[in-house]
């Protein structure tokens, strides 16, 4: 191995020669393996977007007694990242208990994003009470069903999913909404690359712990003739990423509260980090897609 090869250098060579998608930090910014490689390839991003995720207005409590600050600060973040994403994506638990107070907070704040639209899924946190009346008539704009939607967007198609309405269709669509997948995107050519947006994982993360979708599989079934499927996710509040055939999945992280790793412990608790190390477990997402490239770039960037 070359010694003077920099850590960052080493990280696109890993990622050039490894075929797993992963995760580095170099310098405190987690790079996949899969945005290293894309990189390489000197084309220009037509589309980039930055996802942020559970910011659970409203919480409180030790692992983060100031959730409202944590999200002012990944605001801030994304809008300094040194370009106007195309759009912004809060992929749901918006607020924590779902009262109209912390729906007006969270829409205030996120009004301050330096960016031509934003979007959102519900959490389970945002339909506590009404199966997620609140969250649509504060963010429903546009969206189908009981809060689903799609759209295009620099060549790309992006799907919106609702899999958190009540206890009873937690982690699930349901037979209207893969109905409107099934049609969403039979219109479309099969080069056509495909981003899915939900709040819980359409992977099998960890389903003891409600961390998966029952009937995913038949919405990924609709998907399985495109050529690059990206499934973005919140919910689990710490980063992790999947492949499976063409699809992959990342988890991404939380401005509000880290979460064990799965199975670690009889519940997904928040966690109390010590003091000082909170920040580093929160954080913000740039995703970015280039012509020709079958992965999108990913980084992952700790809250500052
Ligand atoms: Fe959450
Ligand atoms: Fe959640």
């Amino acid at each position: 191995m070359n010694p003077n090869m920099s850590r960052r250098q080493l990280v696109r060579h890993t990622a050039w020669f490894g075929a797993a998608v992963g995760f580095s930090v170099v310098g405190g910014e987690v790079i996949s393996h899969v945005a290293a490689a894309a990189e390489r390839s000197h084309a220009r991003p037509t589309l980039r977007f930055a996802q942020i995720s559970d910011s659970h207005i409203g919480f409180t409590g030790a692992p983060n007694p100031d959730v409202t600050g944590t999200f002012g600060h990944a605001i801030e973040q994304v809008n300094n990242l040194g370009y106007t994403p195309d759009f912004v994506v809060h992929t749901g638990d918006l607020t924590h208990l779902s009262t109209p107070g912390q729906f007006d907070q969270v829409k205030q704040m996120m009004g301050a994003l330096k960016t031509p639209q934003v979007f959102t899924v519900p959490g389970e946190h945002d339909s506590v009470d009404d199966t997620g009346q609140k969250y649509r008539n504060a963010f429903g704009v546009g969206s189908v069903g009981d809060g689903w939607y799609s759209f295009d967007i620099a060549g790309v198609h992006v799907i919106a999913l609702v899999n958190t309405l009540n206890l009873r269709k937690l982690g699930h669509l349901g037979a209207d909404q893969l109905d409107f997948v099934r049609k969403d995107v039979a219109r479309l050519p099969s080069d056509t690359p495909i981003i899915v947006f939900s709040h819980i994982p359409l992977f099998a993360m960890y389903p003891n712990w409600g961390w998966g979708t029952d009937d995913a599989a038949q919405a990924l079934s609709y998907l399985r003739r495109f050529s690059s499927v990206t499934c973005l996710n919140g919910h689990v509040h710490q980063l992790f990423s999947k492949t499976e055939g063409k699809v992959t999945f990342y988890s991404g992280t939380t401005t509000a509260y880290p979460l064990p790793r799965p199975g670690d412990g009889p519940a997904p608790k928040p966690v109390t980090l010590p003091a000082g190390k909170l920040r580093d477990a929160l954080g913000i997402r740039e995703v970015s897609y280039t012509p020709g490239e079958t992965a999108l770039a990913l980084k992952e960037r700790a809250l500052q």
